[in-house]
């Protein structure tokens, strides 16, 4: 396993507080901002300071333990943390797994969330050698949304694949969709390929199928916010309409994500929880309005591809080829 390192931290714990760089304003400002207790980082997660599945749980237990530290009550700390994002399943996964912990102890509770967080840096770096060796050579991926170092603990999971695959000399061309409305394939993805010198092109989301025409990709990958037991996966708005393209073009669609993605109590996709986020998200750009004044919109943050449509799905226990629930399950239950 190759070691992690990056010029920046979207979740660091540091000097008894946690320190997140507000993802809202990459990437032309850095700024960090710094949390003390629950109800802000709870507030952090609902206005995507930080954002990512796993970075939005490594984030929640911090969170908790911050109120550890300050006495408060721990049972509000998990509701108040618990209803900031309703969709990415390790939210929850870790506040369960903090508050399994049964204690107070300040201690045990900040030893507890930096071991999440290095776990989740430690399954990246194998999801990207597992998802890498699918890939070939001279690969031309498409990645939609931010799944790198800003969206995990470090590394990333579609990120990380193709990190892996670029120190592995097999990455010809990435292309990133610039995923409205918050543009994180603009803002977030295409500044940290650039920053790794992995070759990136922007695309508008609406030019993916023109590009698929053209048989310009090989493999679309993308990350995941929660995976049912039957393979169906929820992930940023667009994702499935980019395994419909690619099922429709012949290209290979792989998924990945760490277990804490999976939901096994849900049995399919249709039981996911979809994050509907305000309409001026969509009717306005960095605060300017581009809809007429009045104008309606519906933004549901996420969407669902069903299982038939994903080639694989890459985790830190391996790789699941044509994902239904016995495959899933079994690779569940590897330790
Ligand atoms: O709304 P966001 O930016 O939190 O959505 C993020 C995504 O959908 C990512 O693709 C997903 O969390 C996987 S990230 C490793």
């Amino acid at each position: 396993m190759t070691a992690y390192s990056s010029s920046f931290h979207a979740v660091e714990w540091r000097d008894h507080a946690l320190h997140l760089l507000d993802q809202r304003a990459l990437p032309h400002t850095h700024q960090v901002l710094s949390y003390t207790s629950a109800v802000d980082v709870a507030d952090a997660i609902k206005d995507m300071v930080v954002r990512g599945a796993p970075a939005i749980g490594i984030a929640a237990a911090y969170g908790y333990a911050l109120d550890a530290l300050a006495g408060k009550d721990l049972a509000s700390a998990f509701q108040v943390l618990a209803a900031s994002r309703p969709t990415a399943i390790n939210l929850f996964w870790a506040l369960e797994r903090m508050s399994a912990l049964e204690t107070e102890d300040p201690h045990t509770l900040v030893a507890e969330a930096k071991k999440i967080h290095q776990e989740d840096i430690a399954a990246n770096l194998a999801m990207g050698q597992f998802g890498a060796s699918l890939l070939g050579d001279n690969a031309r991926i498409y990645t939609h949304c931010n799944t790198g170092a800003l969206a995990t603990g470090g590394h990333g999971t579609a990120l990380g694949i193709i990190r892996s695959a670029m120190a592995d000399g097999k990455i010809a061309q990435v292309y990133a969709g610039e995923t409205r409305p918050w543009l994180q394939g603009a803002r977030l993805t295409a500044w940290e390929l650039m920053q790794d010198n992995i070759p990136v092109k922007l695309v508008c989301d609406g030019a993916a199928a023109q590009l698929f025409r053209q048989g310009e990709v090989d493999w679309v990958i993308v990350g995941a916010d929660r995976i049912t037991a039957n393979g169906d996966v929820a992930n940023k708005i667009g994702t499935y309409s980019l395994a419909v393209l690619a099922k429709y073009h012949g290209m290979k669609f792989m998924v990945a994500a760490p277990t804490s993605t999976f939901d096994l109590t849900l049995h399919s996709g249709n039981e996911i929880p979809i994050e509907q986020r305000p309409a001026q998200e969509v009717t306005s750009l960095n605060g300017q309005p581009i809809a007429p004044e009045g104008c309606d919109a519906i933004n549901p943050a996420f969407d669902v591809t069903p299982a038939d449509l994903i080639d694989a799905i890459v985790t830190e226990k391996g790789i699941v080829r044509q994902p239904n629930t016995r495959a899933i399950a079994e690779m569940m239950a590897r330790l």
